[in-house]
């Protein structure tokens, strides 16, 4: 039957310049490259300078992603942008990136999932191509969590790291089966009961402060393994094909430990798996399309390929894409 489909025709990242390796922790905190190194797999991330934002490393990113793809602003006709570190409280971040990147018609809104946002952001993306909302969208994933971290809280601000990624998608005509290219399968979810195991302490209706990150970490680590492996099997059973199919693993990079106990329980080899972690730290909804933008710029995914990415954030928040790129 055939069906329209959003594929994805470009994809690019943008990374601040200051790296941040993880002796400079050694300075101020508690702690040692050692243990940061061996319980999560970090060994530097990038930290945002104070005058560059969200929407500038996202309109990066977006620029280098439509450069890939060869299509120019004016032909989008939407942005989905992930982030939980907007510029503003409104307008949307994905107006800033909007007008930033010369695009002056189409449409564009932010999405909230943490860092399961990029993955929110492609299933809203893919669903408005679909439908016929729209037939060329921007999909950008873009934080500076450097911002909202207690730099005196070991447990949590030696995770985090600030960049963008992004990726272009266009409706394509498909016979609809698992050969074609383009997204082949989204799976998503949430459950607020968890709402306490991450969350920043403050809020524009609550504190009328941005606030900092907290984070049960032991607790958001075992429901990550278990959500993730359920997610990822159900998005594997949707697009009708089999794990053993799958040519990538693209994840959240938020702890190396969940990532590889994770494929294993997929039967995934480890050589199989995308990762950044070490150099780039959690940075939230920009971790997947920075890792798809990488992967790509060194040749590892390849026309034809099918990439499972998944991702689970605060709400809790996870979910599944299956693509045929
Ligand atoms: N340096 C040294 N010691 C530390 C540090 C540090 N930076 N951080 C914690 N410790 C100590 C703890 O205080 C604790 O000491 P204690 O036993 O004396 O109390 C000990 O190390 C062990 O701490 P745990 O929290 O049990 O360590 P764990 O092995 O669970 O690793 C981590 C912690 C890395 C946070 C892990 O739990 C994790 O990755 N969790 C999941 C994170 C995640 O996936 N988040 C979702 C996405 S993020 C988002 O949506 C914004």
């Amino acid at each position: 039957m055939r069906a329209i489909r959003a594929a994805i025709v470009g994809v690019g990242h943008f990374l601040p310049r200051r790296v941040v390796p993880n002796s400079e922790f050694e300075s101020f905190l508690d702690t040692s490259d050692h243990w940061i190194k061996t319980r999560t797999g970090i060994e530097s991330r990038r930290f945002a300078a104070d005058d560059e934002t969200t929407a500038d490393l996202g309109s990066k990113a977006a620029i280098n992603a439509l450069s890939d793809s060869g299509i120019e602003p004016g032909d989008i006709d939407l942005i989905v942008m992930a982030t939980s570190t907007p510029d503003n409280t409104f307008p949307a971040t994905a107006t800033k990136v909007q007008s930033e990147i010369g695009m002056k018609s189409g449409y564009a809104f932010d999405v909230q999932a943490v860092c399961a946002g990029f993955i929110y952001a492609l299933v809203n993306a893919n669903a408005l191509i679909r439908s016929g909302e729209a037939k060329r969208a921007l999909v950008v994933g873009s934080e500076t969590f450097s911002r909202i971290l207690d730099m005196s809280d070991r447990r949590t601000c030696v995770l985090f790291g600030d960049g963008a990624g992004a990726v272009v998608l266009e409706a394509t005509e498909t016979e609809g089966g698992p050969a074609d290219r383009g997204i082949l399968s989204t799976d998503i979810h949430s459950d607020g009961r968890y709402r306490d195991l991450l969350y920043v302490d403050g809020g524009v209706s609550t504190t009328r402060t941005a606030g900092y990150l907290r984070m049960d970490g032991k607790e958001v680590f075992r429901h990550a393994v278990k959500k993730l492996n359920a997610t990822a099997q159900a998005a594997i059973d949707k697009a009708k094909i089999r794990a053993g199919s799958i040519d990538w693993i693209v994840p959240h990079q938020a702890n190396y430990r969940i990532i590889s106990a994770t494929a294993k329980k997929l039967g995934i080899p480890e050589d199989q798996v995308i990762l950044t972690i070490q150099r780039h730290g959690n940075t939230s909804a920009a971790s997947i399309p920075l890792a798809l933008s990488e992967a790509k710029s060194n040749g590892k995914i390849k026309a034809g390929d099918v990439l499972l990415l998944m991702a689970i954030g605060g709400g809790l928040s996870w979910g599944s894409v299956v693509i045929r790129w």
